[in-house]
């Protein structure tokens, strides 16, 4: 089965890059939040004018990505080439196969290229600190893409999700499924969390562990394993294979005897897909437990339409691109971003939350919501994703973005 999954894992990888078109150059080298904020309004405005292009035209913005192997980079990838490119920038778009020394040299040849702007979304938040010191010795701005970059002084900004509402998000979901408030219960719950290494899975597991707390205090629902520590429930490089076989564990241990499970609450997609893949053929029980995620990756709207994962947290990373985009622009025209900034998409400015341990990052954070099996119609109006040919399934249509 393990094999089963991998080859799940490669064809949702296949399938993605397959749906994303390779119209770059890019490689994959082998392979609690209560801040003082600012809403900043989305304007409609996408044009970028002549003048605008022209003094863009020169400059490079180098992008590093963290691995083709989870869908949803492949996405940010596209867009953010597509929208830079589109707005006079030249792009150098990197992959690093998800290792953290290959991230490093990816950005050390970009520095050395002299790029103007640095757009990174870290594989592992903690290990870019020397690196970032020679872009700064190199005056090169760095933005911090949806994931935060820790212990450095040399990254300018941060532009993401309001990843604690990710979480507080599934939680919810799982309480009003349930009807926590006004069931007796008690039901069952298993916890399935990100990677340690992104900044991001601790936000996301305390923003839904902090709704659902409560009911665990109470008693209403119980967690059969033991396991409610983000150290306990993290996935390594948020992989489905390890999150497979995590579940499968859970199941075998605590599940075996016919002891009903309610709720896998997982943190993305990605660990969501081997999570219900362990269900689907390791659970006894006669009931569909609900299972949470968080991406719209393609594999996993399919669950949804099967019944095998019953919702996402969506975020638009065009919207993210066309943010970031909005920021670096800024940025190279000598501006310095905040509040004011006129913006492409919904964002708060927040000046208090991402703490990266040497400085508050000042943050864009965009809005994520719900998406279920009866509104998958929203992705399809953000034109983003479209029916397929038996009207049954959602593909992608980032390739002809
Ligand atoms: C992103 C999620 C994604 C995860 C794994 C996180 O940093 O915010 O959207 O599911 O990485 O790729």
């Amino acid at each position: 089965m393990k094999k089963f999954i991998a080859v799940l894992s490669t064809m949702v990888m296949l399938g993605t890059l397959a749906s994303c078109g390779d119209n770059s150059t890019t490689t994959d080298n082998g392979s609690s939040n209560n801040g003082t904020k600012t809403t900043t309004t989305a304007k409609a405005d996408e044009t970028t004018t002549k003048a605008e292009e022209s003094s863009s035209g020169s400059k490079t913005v180098g992008i590093a990505m963290p691995t083709k192997s989870l869908e949803r980079w492949n996405r940010d990838g596209e867009y953010l080439k597509a929208q830079f490119e589109d707005a006079g920038y030249k792009v150098d778009l990197k992959y690093s196969d998800n290792k953290t020394e290959q991230q490093n040299n990816d950005i050390q040849s970009m520095i050395a290229d002299k790029v103007d702007l640095l757009l990174i979304a870290a594989i592992d938040g903690e290990t870019l600190s020397q690196t970032l010191a020679d872009a700064k010795a190199a005056d090169i701005p760095v933005i911090a893409y949806d994931r935060l970059i820790m212990n450095t002084d040399a990254v300018s900004y941060y532009v993401s999700f309001d990843n604690y509402t990710v979480g507080k998000l599934q939680g919810e979901y799982v309480r009003d499924a349930l009807k926590l408030d006004s069931e007796a219960g008690p039901f069952n719950i298993e916890f399935t969390a990100g990677d340690p290494a992104d900044n991001n899975a601790g936000f996301f597991f305390n923003g839904a562990f902090d709704v659902l707390k409560p009911y665990i205090d109470e008693g209403k629902l119980k967690v059969p394993s033991g396991k409610t520590t983000f150290e306990q429930v993290a996935t390594p490089t948020w992989s489905t294979d390890k999150a497979f076989e995590n579940m499968q564990n859970t199941l075998a241990s605590y599940y075996s005897d016919g002891t009903q499970l309610d709720v896998a609450l997982c943190s993305n997609d990605s660990t969501a897909l081997g999570v219900a893949q362990a269900i689907t053929q390791d659970y006894g029980g006669s009931n569909a437990p609900i299972v949470t995620g968080q991406d719209g990756d393609i594999a996993n709207l399919q669950n949804i339409v099967d019944g095998k994962q019953s919702m996402t947290v969506y975020k638009n990373v065009s919207d993210e691109a066309g943010v970031t985009l909005d920021v670096a622009k800024a940025i190279l025209s000598g501006q310095t971003p905040d509040g004011n900034l006129s913006l492409s998409a919904e964002a708060t400015f927040d000046t208090t939350t991402y703490d990266n341990k040497v400085k508050v990052v000042p943050s864009y954070l965009l809005v994520p919501y719900v998406i279920t099996k009866d509104s998958l119609d929203k992705l399809v109006d953000t034109g983003l994703y479209k029916w397929d040919s038996s009207n049954k399934y959602l593909e992608s249509t980032a390739s002809t973005t």
